[in-house]
């Protein structure tokens, strides 16, 4: 069934909802706090190994009612049947989006045009980690006979940043493999990369759902290019050895020179921002081994049945998209930071701008009329504490809301708790300041304790005024692990679903990349000219400009 075409503002829930934004626009939390001693317990949501406290929000009972109700006046229930039973929710591209189906366990049934995808995509999984295996524990080799010692993920979007930030956040887990990713066209980009590396020992991993992505195409063929050269004395079956693809094109793949045994497939309903969970995370598995991979699939499948089965007053991504709905669309809100107490998660932000902004970023409603209304928040945001001394001055006393997410974990990898210890403390105290702020009586206690002249007091005081009002949720969980992880992303990738579907927007096709790629092209084929005419004068100014100055 397609998904309904309403409008949100046009429902009740909404016009109630804006009636209720004027009288809590002004709220204090400092105060709602106060009228509320256990308003941590009303605001918690607690599933598995996850914690998250969302009372730290310009929020009351009534407003956590108005948007449940906005949720079920948009239909968001059959939409969340929908999603998981395949139908061709991404219309535009007339496809199902059955990301959810990779992780799902083979008891499962999940059809396709009335075809059960599970068998296949269990087949592709025993293909991974056969393969995996025959890597990790040295029995595949390279064209000398020696065991692989790195890996290069090459790809871009969905095929790079999936891999990349599960690599990273994963580092622990990691076996003895050396993993590299190549994305950026950029040729210097991909030279660093060679730099470091040995043929003999070394496996390209080529991922490209079409695989006609002129990044991914270009990269690969450098790399082909540098591992065929002579002073190698690599032959064109060597490349059957070292490359191997990820796709849904198996010609254009064997067209490249990789034996059709090293494709492994993937398959049209998934689509690149949420294809971790496919054989993209070849390079995952290759990295943490296939069972952590496993683990990981499994952790985004118990966050998947919490998500439809769960009533969505306890329903974490549910809870999470219709603050960040309030936010947005009520308070003005443009932007959300996201701040993970672990380096390991360094990656999470730019890995979720691509799955929030790639999706949301539309402007036009499931009805083909422009939304008369906000969509897609931007995302941003980097690891704290290192986030502290960076950019915390403008969320604590800039003039613009930003909302956060603060995750963190209770404990740490290698049980260093001296460390873990003040980096928590950090995590709490900050959420805290943001909530509280501090009030120029407060400021005014803290001169009057160090002894500062009236004169100079009165100069500093509005300087060291924190106003507080900031909203956070701090998403508690007990430890970083490939389950815990598959959790967390799965989270995310249902709160985006659910921001689609009251925005009512199609969250799954992508055609404002598409532009920018066909002027690229354009571009390019008169890149070797003289001078270029066409294009407006800045354009042209600017291509002339460079085109003469390197031919210097
Ligand atoms: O950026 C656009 C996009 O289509 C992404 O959605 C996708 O993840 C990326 O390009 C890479 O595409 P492919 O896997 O086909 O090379």
């Amino acid at each position: 069934m397609a998904l309904n075409t309403k409008n949100p503002t046009e429902t009740n829930a909404w016009k109630k909802l804006e009636l209720h934004y004027s009288e809590m626009q002004k709220a204090s939390m400092q105060e709602l706090f106060q009228l509320d001693s256990s308003r941590a317990n009303t605001f918690n949501l607690q599933w598995n190994d996850f914690l998250i406290d969302y009372s730290k929000n310009i929020i009351n009972t009534e407003t956590i009612q108005l948007l449940l109700e906005l949720a079920d006046e948009v239909g968001l229930k059959s939409a969340i049947a929908d999603y998981f039973e395949g139908e061709v929710i991404n219309q535009t591209e007339n496809r199902a989006v059955l990301h959810t189906a990779l992780r799902a366990t083979d008891s499962a049934v999940v059809k396709v045009e009335g075809i059960d995808v599970i068998p296949e995509i269990y087949e592709v999984k025993e293909k991974i980690k056969a393969f995996t295996n025959e890597v990790t524990s040295g029995e595949r080799t390279g064209f000398t006979g020696k065991a692989f010692t790195d890996i290069v993920n090459i790809g871009i979007g969905g095929s790079d940043l999936g891999p990349a930030m599960v690599v990273e956040a994963l580092q622990f887990y990691k076996n003895h493999l050396n993993i590299h990713f190549v994305s950026n066209v950029d040729g210097d980009h991909v030279n660093e990369i060679i730099k470091k590396l040995n043929p003999e020992t070394t496996l390209f991993v080529i991922v490209s759902k079409t695989f006609t992505t002129q990044e991914t195409l270009t990269n690969s063929e450098t790399i082909r290019k540098w591992f065929l050269s002579k002073d190698f004395g690599t032959t064109q079956e060597d490349v059957a050895k070292h490359f191997v693809a990820v796709s849904t094109n198996i010609d254009k793949v064997t067209e490249f020179g990789i034996n059709a045994a090293n494709v492994f497939p993937m398959w049209d309903w998934v689509g690149g921002r949420f294809s971790l969970w496919s054989a993209v995370g070849l390079t995952i598995s290759l990295a943490v081994g296939y069972d952590n991979f496993d683990e990981l699939l499994q952790g985004a499948n118990e966050m998947d049945e919490h998500f439809k089965m769960e009533d969505f007053d306890k329903n974490m991504p549910v809870i999470l998209a219709l603050l960040s709905v309030w936010y947005n669309n009520f308070f003005g809100a443009e932007s959300e930071a996201l701040i993970p107490y672990t380096q390991y998660l360094q990656k999470l932000a730019p890995y979720l701008q691509q799955g929030t902004m790639e999706s949301n970023g539309k402007s036009v409603g499931r009805d083909g009329k422009p939304v008369n209304y906000q969509t897609g928040t931007i995302i941003w945001g980097e690891p704290g504490t290192n986030a502290q001394h960076a950019f915390f001055q403008l969320i604590h006393q800039g003039t613009k809301l930003i909302p956060a997410d603060f995750i963190g974990f209770i404990t740490p990898l290698y049980g260093d708790n001296d460390h873990h210890d003040k980096l928590m403390s950090n995590f709490f105290a900050q959420t805290e300041a943001l909530m509280h702020g501090k009030s120029g009586v407060q400021v005014q206690a803290e001169f009057d304790k160090q002894g500062i002249s009236e004169e100079k007091a009165k100069f500093l005081l509005p300087f060291k005024i924190f106003s507080g009002n900031k909203p956070t949720n701090t998403i508690l969980i007990q430890r970083l692990t490939p389950k815990t992880l598959g959790s967390l992303i799965a989270l995310y990738e249902h709160k985006i679903f659910v921001q689609g579907i009251i925005w009512n927007i199609f969250s799954f096709d992508q055609w404002g990349v598409e532009l920018g790629k066909q002027l690229a092209n354009s571009i390019l084929a008169e890149i070797d000219t003289e001078k270029v005419q066409s294009h407006d004068s800045s354009t042209a100014f600017l291509l002339n400009h460079f085109l003469r100055n390197k031919k210097n």
